[in-house]
């Protein structure tokens, strides 16, 4: 029996990919080039299975390919708003993400934001390296208190709880959710969390604001010009969830005039090109998507991705499958 032949779209870590090998006809991508449009239509008559990572965007362009030979759409992510899923559903597509091993690592990320952006970290750094800072004095660069302060999380999945968990029991901080169903009691007893009603209640009473709620149709722009404004003023926005749920025009308005004090982005509108209005704000911290980047993270999607190819395979329910 020939082996299934499956394309992976970027790099992966070096154990995931020789494992892939063994087990598959495995094309890689070892200049990790993105592909375009038109590759992903070819691969889709090619490769019984294609394996995209969250910056790859399958549209139904891509899904309703003629003479399609894939079956398995096995993502290196959990977020998986790049793929069209009314589209997959509707081709019998098979779509697998990676849930749970990116959890610690992308709150960490949020954490690491928060921390920045409440005392000047990136904007610390600039001067320092600009050669300009002149020596310590009492009133540079004075920032906002971290500990103590509360954390409103807007989405209170995986990702939204570990980051309470950080900000509650390291940094004594209150913390207000808010989530369609009620979070699990046990969760919120440890956390001494708070629902709220609607994002419109939790927004005005935050130190800190952070989304953890899937990109796609249904949250875009769901951080507008008028929610910003329901911030506090000595308040700062955290995005390690999609770039399109913040509408980047606002957030940068509201930066600029400074009707809230700072914002740490790790995702952007149109990544990786980002409005270049952000990069003359000294109050916003810019990172390059690194929330689930650390070398055992990356690994474990990888091998995720593994064990749902290996289940579709073997004829079984792939473990992570959401399509
Ligand atoms: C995801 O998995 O959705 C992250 O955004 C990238 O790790």
């Amino acid at each position: 029996m020939p082996k299934p032949k499956v394309l992976i779209s970027r790099r992966w870590p070096a154990g995931v990919e020789a494992k892939l090998l063994s087990l598959y006809d495995a094309t890689l991508n070892p200049e990790d080039r993105p592909l375009d449009t038109d590759a992903f239509r070819g691969a889709m008559q090619t490769y019984d299975a294609i394996c995209p990572s969250v910056c790859d965007t399958l549209g139904s362009d891509i899904l309703n390919a003629a003479n399609r030979r894939c079956k398995i759409i096995a993502n290196f992510g959990v977020g998986y708003n790049h793929i069209d899923i009314d589209a997959a559903r509707a081709n019998g597509l098979v779509v697998t993400n990676t849930p749970g091993v990116l959890t610690e690592a992308t709150a960490d990320i949020a954490m690491t934001l928060l921390l920045m952006s409440a005392r000047r970290g990136a904007e610390g750094d600039r001067l320092v390296r600009s050669g300009l800072w002149s020596g310590w004095c009492p009133t540079q660069m004075m920032s906002s208190d971290v500990t103590g302060a509360t954390l409103g999380l807007i989405g209170f999945g995986r990702i939204a709880q570990a980051m309470a968990r950080k900000a509650h029991h390291g940094f004594g901080m209150k913390i207000l959710y808010v989530k369609p169903t009620p979070a699990d009691p046990e969760v919120v007893d440890d956390l001494h969390a708070e629902r709220c009603a609607s994002i419109d209640e939790l927004l005005p009473r935050c130190d800190y604001v952070s989304l953890h709620c899937p990109g796609g149709n249904q949250t875009r722009h769901l951080m507008n010009a008028e929610r910003l404004r329901q911030m506090k003023p000595t308040a700062h926005l955290i995005n390690t969830a999609r770039g399109d749920v913040v509408d980047s025009r606002a957030l940068i308005d509201a930066l600029t005039e400074k009707r809230i004090a700072g914002a740490g982005l790790d995702v952007y509108e149109n990544e990786p090109h980002l409005d270049p209005g952000f990069l003359k704000l000294d109050n916003v911290t810019l990172l390059p998507h690194l929330g689930s980047a650390t070398i055992s993270t990356r690994t474990a999607m990888g091998e995720k991705v593994l064990r749902n190819l290996q289940a579709f395979f073997a004829g079984a329910e792939p473990p992570d499958r959401v399509v």
